[in-house]
């Protein structure tokens, strides 16, 4: 085997066996470095004449040259191997969720409370809040409750001590914000008041604490046929029924006159309570015409003004449309329970994407 065969088989077979670029690197520098191997060959070449020297010059160039292209070969598929190495051990797996499931879930009250804002909001109706500690007069002499009243005993009425305003007392209806409303904001007034209201009173279907929502509007040509659009409205977008048949039962409230309790229309076939057209009827609030004494007390001129006002109870409106069974389980704090009935954090209601779910 020539010198040149002989180097050509070696180093061929050390650039395959090279593992990665820098073993490839270490058999480049041995062959064809300064040094290398077949650099070597050309200190022969001065003991040669001209003829062999151009034939050996040109043997050596052309192993020079074979070797090369190997080494670049060998090169590429080892860079090629390190990349898909690389990849592979760099992969993401995508079907791993990009956070963990959220814990939390919004409670239905909350949800409930949403929705009705989502609804009213949309009918122009903004919110309006007032304090849970309130006093007598707020509570009850302004919504022309007289002292002595039969209708304050039906109110199982937590009292505190007295405050700077007198009697205090943990407000039992969300009806005094109407009177705060009326006595800071000029009308035309359309707000509704969501929030806690309390009696002593623990039951079944009574807890000490609750929710209500209370809706207001005083404008100077507002009458009964406003309110009955505006609740046959909220029923239907609510329950998300096409139609939803309403009646007006004549009812008693101090601040209101007239006043009505409202029901609306729905069927029990079955068991199974539907809301909307059937032969059987639901109450779901009370309202009225606000009562010219109520003005007169919030400083409004009922020779002027007028205006409705309706209030309802959240948890009974969100046990209607949720199927939930039973009132107290609302204040349990127990997980399961808001795991099944409560809502994911980003079920927003509004009246364009649907309301919730
Ligand atoms: N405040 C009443 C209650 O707690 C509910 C109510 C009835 C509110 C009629 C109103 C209304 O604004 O007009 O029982």
């Amino acid at each position: 085997m020539s010198e040149f065969d002989r180097l050509r088989a070696e180093t061929s077979a050390a650039i395959d066996a090279a593992a990665d670029a820098a073993a490839l690197e270490v058999v480049r520098v041995g062959a064809l470095g300064r040094k290398g191997t077949v650099t070597e060959l050309m200190k022969n070449l001065g003991s040669m004449d001209a003829e062999a020297r151009r034939s050996f010059g040109a043997q050596v160039n052309a192993l020079k040259d074979e070797l090369t292209q190997r080494i670049e070969s060998r090169r590429a598929v080892l860079a090629d191997a390190a990349l898909s190495q690389r990849l592979a051990s760099e992969t993401i797996d995508l079907s791993l969720p990009a956070r963990p499931e959220p814990q939390g879930r919004i409670h239905p009250i909350s949800q409930t409370i949403d929705e009705i804002i989502a609804i009213f909001g949309e009918m122009g109706f903004s919110v309006a809040e007032g304090p849970d500690i309130e006093d007598d007069f707020h509570n009850f002499t302004a919504l022309n409750f007289p002292v002595g009243h039969p209708a304050r005993d039906m109110h199982d009425t937590f009292y505190l001590p007295d405050g700077p305003n007198g009697q205090m007392l943990l407000r039992t209806h969300t009806s005094p914000v109407q009177v705060r409303t009326m006595m800071s904001v000029t009308p035309p007034i359309r707000v509704i008041i969501p929030g806690r209201t309390y009696r002593s009173d623990s039951d079944q279907t009574h807890t000490p604490m609750f929710h209500q929502v209370e809706g207001l509007v005083i404008d100077e040509k507002t009458h009964m046929g406003h309110l009955k659009g505006c609740l046959t409205e909220f029923a239907q977008a609510y329950f998300e029924v096409d139609h939803v048949p309403i009646r007006f039962r004549p009812s008693f409230f101090p601040f209101t006159e007239p006043s009505a309790e409202v029901d609306i229309g729905c069927s029990r076939k079955g068991g199974e309570l539907k809301i909307g057209a059937g032969d059987d009827w639901l109450e779901i609030l009370g309202s009225g015409m606000v009562h010219p004494n109520v003005l007169r007390h919030c400083g409004v001129d009922p020779e002027r003004y007028q205006g409705f006002a309706f209030g309802m109870g959240i948890e009974r409106i969100a046990m209607l449309k949720y199927g939930i069974p039973d009132l107290r389980t609302f204040f349990d704090a127990d997980l399961r329970w808001l795991r099944h009935y409560g809502f994911a954090a980003l079920d927003i209601p509004s009246l364009l994407t649907g309301l919730a779910r």
